[in-house]
């Protein structure tokens, strides 16, 4: 299949753009150092917080889950039955009893932090998905 290119120059902090590839949905996220900083604190509100499970290519096995700490990049669909989370900065969720930046399902109420990572006490089993990708330049992503 044929890699998608995205040029995030124009990304603003906190902003989401979104790419199909492969028929699926890619967020493209860039994190500001807030978003970056709460990462690391709330670990134990996770199912898997090291990342442990291979769902993101081995270069994106660390806190962040990606190349650049301030570049997410994920399949966009939850990993319980496959709707579409919603991306919500600014988000009070009700499993952790805190605001937590991040992408929460409408389905069946799934929510993953801003690294992609699944809280626990959810349906969906798994951490979000990060695609293989890499930085051709500054400004320029490829997926895939
Ligand atoms: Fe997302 Fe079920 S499909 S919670």
């Amino acid at each position: 299949s044929v890699p998608v290119e995205v040029n995030i120059s124009k990304l603003e902090p906190g902003q989401l753009i979104k790419v199909m590839w492969r028929g699926r949905p890619v967020w493209v996220v860039k994190r500001p150092q807030a978003m970056l900083d709460a990462l690391a604190q709330h670990e134990e509100l996770l199912r898997d917080p090291q990342s442990v499970e291979p769902q993101q290519p081995k270069y994106a096995q660390n806190p962040w889950r990606s190349i650049k700490p301030e570049i997410f990049v994920a399949i966009g669909i939850c990993t319980h039955l496959g709707c579409s989370p919603n991306y919500q900065p600014d988000s009070f969720s009700e499993h952790v009893d805190q605001v937590i930046a991040g992408f929460f399902c409408p389905c069946h109420g799934s929510g993953f932090d801003m690294a992609g990572r699944v809280f626990q006490g959810v349906p969906a089993p798994l951490n979000l998905v990060v695609p293989p990708h890499k930085f051709v330049d500054d400004n320029l992503l490829v997926i895939g």
